[in-house]
Formats: structure tokens, sequence, C-alpha cells
């Protein structure tokens, strides 16, 4: 049973109200649903309908089935993970694309697509302050982004070799990262063919950034054993407490030892949109690549990860394939962005990023991320008065990491234990969703305000459940 126009028109209009409903509404929904694996599996029927469903049956089982087994990323009470924003431009221009529904592998299989993004990423390095000699392409992930730049590295160290006849015994490649890099590392060596055994995780200090000393010394060592040093990945914003490596530093040792420097800035990086944030990595304009996700804390949805390249040449040279059917009299003239990363098809991405951008404008974002960087502030204030609570790590941005500290428990097994049936017990109240992660071993919990509409006011609020919920120096049942 196919939608006529009419049908279309009218069930959109009802979804549209439903979404601006859902929105206006979201703190009446718990965060997170208190379900079992399968339950709502055994919602739905075992096989697929034979003839077509009316829309309203479609409709109603979303809200009735689906809706209660969603987490609410947008919940005011959602300081989890770090955030997966949205804004209500976004949500718009992500209709408009599902909508058009184009294929974006090539300029001519959409010329606004392709040009639009050129002109997005060009708008976003110079709002970050990155170099303009800097070129840009939406990828879906930082996972992917990170492979792309480790797959670049490694063809233009064998002069576009491994591509074509594959590792040979001399290619013997080592990649840095530091103990707090993201897993999605571990991933993409692996995929990358570069073995995880080849992944050097260098130790941090006591922020939880990379120690540049250690990291020279883990060089020398590879080569003394005639390994060759590929790429180190720097973190600009590390996942656990966004900590910040000693990106210049780094970069010296880089150019020193002839490794790619890639920056994975997937979350923080947008906060160097700000001046004053700027300042704390200045080098970072002389990486070779960099990866922020604006669908983290820029206000759009998933998926868009911005990756920036310095050497656009090693980029295309890694990916390009020119079958017949995919030849363009254009191919010249354009960037034909199936040779910038993995994948052939592309979804038009950065429609949602020109909505975002033109509606809150670079003193809006800025506005926000400020305001998200005091909220931020605030907490770890809250949290180094607040008698039974420590914080755990230095607080950069908005993440603040802590641990319930009772008086006599100083065990730290014991605390570890405590902090994960009081993580529970928050995590079930149905008001807030926080996650944990270790640092130095220890079991703490993370608090990020980053989501679009936190506001100082949304973080007090949290608080003050994570404060009641917990019951400091109470046993959590
Ligand atoms: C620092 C860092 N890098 C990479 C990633 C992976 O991001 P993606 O989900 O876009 O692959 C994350 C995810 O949170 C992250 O925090």
């Amino acid at each position: 049973m196919a939608m006529t126009n009419e049908e279309f028109r009218m069930n959109a209009h009802e979804l549209v109200d439903w979404m601006a409903d859902y929105l206006e509404n979201l703190a009446q929904y718990p965060v997170k649903p208190d379900m079992k694996p399968g339950d709502i599996k055994s919602q739905l029927p075992s096989a697929a309908p034979e003839n077509g469903e009316d829309f309203q049956a479609i409709f109603s089982d979303f809200k009735n089935i689906i809706v209660p087994g969603m987490t609410h990323w947008q919940h005011p009470g959602f300081f989890a993970y770090f955030p997966a924003n949205n804004s209500e431009p976004s949500i718009l221009a992500e209709m408009l694309t599902a909508t058009i529904g184009a294929q974006c592998m090539l300029w001519l299989t959409s010329p606004a697509a392709e040009e639009l993004e050129e002109r997005m990423m060009e708008w976003l390095r110079d709002i970050l302050g990155l170099p303009k000699e800097f070129i840009g392409v939406i990828q879906d992930s930082s996972s992917s982004a990170t492979l792309v730049a480790l797959l670049s590295a490694r063809e233009k160290r064998s002069g576009f070799e491994i591509n074509r006849r594959g590792f040979s015994p001399a290619d013997r490649f080592r990649v840095y990262t530091s103990t707090q890099g993201h897993s999605s590392i571990d991933k993409d060596v692996k995929i990358a063919g570069i073995g995880i055994e080849n992944l050097v995780k260098i130790e941090v200090d006591a922020n939880f950034a990379m120690q540049a000393d250690k990291l020279e010394e883990a060089i020398i060592h590879d080569l003394a054993d005639g390994l060759v040093p590929l790429a180190v990945v720097s973190t600009f914003g590390t996942t656990s407490s966004t900590a910040i490596d000693p990106i210049g530093a780094i970069r010296r040792i880089c150019a020193k030892y002839n490794c790619w420097h890639h920056v994975d800035a997937s979350y923080a990086g947008t906060a160097l949109m700000l001046p004053e944030i700027r300042e704390m990595a200045p080098d970072i304009c002389h990486c070779d690549s960099f990866v922020v996700n604006p669908h983290k804390w820029m206000f759009t949805n998933f998926d868009c990860s911005a990756y920036f390249i310095r050497d656009k040449q090693a980029l295309v040279n890694t990916f390009s394939i020119l079958p017949e059917y995919l030849k363009t009299a254009e191919d010249k003239l354009v960037n034909n962005y199936r040779d910038w990363g993995v994948p052939l098809g592309r979804r038009f991405r950065a429609l949602k990023l020109w909505f975002v951008i033109r509606t809150y404008g670079i003193a809006g974002m800025q506005q926000k991320i400020r305001d998200h960087i005091a909220a931020g502030q605030w907490l770890k204030e809250e949290i180094l008065k607040t008698p039974g609570i420590e914080l755990m790590a230095p607080v950069p941005f908005n993440l603040a990491c802590f641990r319930f500290h009772p008086q006599g428990m100083d065990d730290n097994m014991a605390l570890d234990n405590y902090n994960e049936k009081i993580l529970e017990k928050i995590n079930r109240s149905g008001s807030i969703f926080l996650t944990q992660t270790r640092l130095n071993g220890r079991y703490v919990i993370r608090f990020v305000a980053g989501q679009t509409h936190a506001t100082l006011e949304t973080v007090q609020k949290g608080w003050r459940s994570v404060v009641d919920i917990s019951l400091i120096n109470s046993t959590p049942k």
C-alpha cells in the first residue's frame, strides 16, 4: 500500500507536531528506559507483514513500542558519554536531506551537495582557527577519519606501494598514542593492517596528558630495533577526562622523526572556536590531519565528522579508484568525495551544518560553548566544596570526573564497588543519566555538560539529583 502525496503531506504534518511536542516535553520522559534485553523485540512480530499497513498503525507502534525503549539523548538529564547533539535547524535540514534522498558520491551526483560541503569545510576550518592550507571533508565518524589518516600516512610513507603490493617485511610500522587515546585508534590500527602490537601506548602525566619525553624515548627505542615510526595520534580532549596532550611538543617530535601527526579532537575540538581555548594548543595548526565531530558538541545531528588534512594528494592517492561507470567529464575540475574516504556512497551531510551555522551564527555558537564550559567549571567548584565527593581529574572544559568517598572508606576496591553501586542507583532514577570510566585504575563517574540545550540551570538541577539520589555517606542498596 503506497502512500500518496496527499497522505504524505498529512502524515508529515502530524509527525512534525509530534516532533515539536517531543522536544518541548522531553523532561517528562525517563532519560533512560528501564528495560531488559529482548523487551522490545518480543513486542515486534516475528515476520514482516504480507500486506501493507496503515500509517496510523505504524506511527502508533512507534509511539507505544519504540519511544518507551529509547534512551533520550537530548533529555535535560542526559550527562552521559559525550553528547550527540542535535538542534532544531539541524533536524529540519535532515528532513530535507531525507526528502531529496540524494546519494552524493560525485560532484555530478549532486553538484550543490559537493560544493556546499567544500564551503562548509572552509567555514568550519576558519571558525576553528585551522590554517588555510587545510582541506576538509565530512566523514561519518571519527573512527573513520582516524582510519583515513592512518591509511594516508601508511601510503604516503610507502610511496603508495602497500596499496599495490601489500605489506613487505620492511614495513614494520609503529603508531603512537597515549594510554588515554580512544579505543577507535586501536580498531583503526588493526584495520590498517599495522597490527595492534605495533600501537604503542605512551604514559600520561598527572593531568592524563601524553608525556612527550616518553614518546620520544619510545620512538628512539623503536628506531634502534629497526622499526618504522609512522604516526602519532594525539588527543585534544580525551574521552575519559578531556585531557589535552602537549600538541606542540608532539609536533616537534613528529617533525624530527618524520611521523604523521593526527590530532583527535573529536569532542573538544568544537571549543577551538573560542580564541581563549585556541591558546591552550596554539600548535594544533601544524598537525598533518585533524578530526572534530560537529555531531558531538556542535548542535548537529549524528553523523557529521569533519576531517581536515594538509596533503590532499596523499588522501586522494590513497583512496582513488576510477572504474568506467564512475567517470565524469568534470573529474579534473571538482572534488569527488568518493575518493576521500572508505565508502563510495555518501549522505548529504553538509546541509545540516549550513543550517546550524547560519541559524546560530559564530557568535551564537561561541556563546553556547562558553556557557557549557562555565557550567562545567561550576560543577568542578561544587565537587571541590562538597564533603565526601572527590574530583578525580582537571576540568579544562565541561566534563567533570568525580567519585564518592565516604569518611573511613579508604580501600580503593571498596570505593570502586561503592561508586559503581551509586551510579546504578542514580541511573535507575530515570531523571538523570551518567556514565563511568577508569582513571589511574580507579572507577570514576563522568558528568558532561555539553548537550545543545544544557544550561547552568539544567546542570545545577542534575547535580542536585546526583547528590540527593546518592544520599552521601549512606550505604547504597
Ligand atoms: C576522543 C574520541 N575520539 C574518537 C571517538 C570516536 O568517535 P566516533 O563515534 O565518531 O567514531 C570518540 C567517541 O566518543 C572520542 O571521544
